[in-house]
């Protein structure tokens, strides 16, 4: 069964088209890369399926969960983490920013306790759980917000642009986490616009330019129609020629 259903979707801000009919699907358990440039309507996509944004056109479904009529069902399904700042309360701990979202959520002390020690192991967070996060370094915030994307233990895990600003050490950490919550059965779409880590994390890529969805498939699908190797090479291709391939 699909975790995501996403059809004919449009979102319109003004005379701003910034997604345009697209039409895609999510397997459960199944990692999406998610790579275009910047302005092509990844974050705007993500935003939808969290429910944050309604589509202009078009529906969206997570566990069959619709996005216009059961927004707080589909709340409930997701974990969203954006790059960049990641807007975390400077003056409390790391413990106390995680437990304020499981709090928006509605687990009980109990179970927000366990989730919390089980993420602070899993990102190796122990250390620092109860200092202020105000001088964290980049790596040690984005610990904390992800383990708040988690907190609730979403079946559904958006991960838009995570590595963006992250050093190298970081975005290891990063790939790692992507494997744990895979082999934890978590259904992810990822964005990104670097094409090795979608090469390396991914079970089917999908590429999005000005809106609109110019592939969705495997790898070496994408290989076989564009006749290319090199990804980069490959992903040139598609946004110069706006084609549609596949
Ligand atoms: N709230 C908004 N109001 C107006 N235009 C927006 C808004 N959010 C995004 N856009 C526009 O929509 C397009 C897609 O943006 P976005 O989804 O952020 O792309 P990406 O995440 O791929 O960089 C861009 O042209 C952007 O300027
Ligand atoms: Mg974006």
């Amino acid at each position: 069964m699909e975790a995501v259903t996403v059809e004919a979707v449009t979102k319109r801000f003004g005379r701003i088209t910034a997604v345009e009919g697209i039409s895609f699907a999510i397997r459960r358990g199944e990692v999406l890369g998610l790579i275009g440039e910047n302005g092509a309507g990844k974050t705007t996509t993500m935003r939808m399926m969290a429910a944050i944004l309604q589509p202009t056109e078009g529906e969206i479904r997570i566990n069959g969960y619709s996005v216009r009529q059961d927004a707080m069902a589909v709340r409930r399904q997701i974990g969203i983490l954006f790059g960049g700042d990641v807007g975390l309360y400077e003056r409390l701990t790391a413990r106390e920013n995680i437990a304020f979202f499981g709090r928006l959520y509605g687990l009980e002390p109990k179970r927000l306790a366990e989730r919390i020690a089980f993420l602070a192991e899993l990102l190796g967070m122990e250390a620092f759980l109860d200092r202020r996060v105000g001088p964290f370094s980049r790596g040690m915030q984005q610990k904390v917000a992800i383990a708040r994307t988690l907190v609730h233990d979403p079946d559904v895990i958006l991960l838009d642009e995570p590595t963006t600003g992250l050093d190298v050490s970081a975005a290891a950490v990063f790939r790692q986490l992507i494997t744990a919550l895979r082999q934890a059965g978590k259904t992810i779409l990822f964005s990104s616009h670097n094409m090795g880590e979608i090469e390396k994390l991914c079970d089917r890529l999908a590429i999005m330019h000005k809106g609109r969805l110019l592939f969705v498939g495997t790898l070496a699908e994408l290989r076989h129609y564009a006749g290319l190797h090199d990804l980069d090479d490959l992903f040139v291709k598609m946004v110069s020629g706006g084609e549609r391939l596949g």
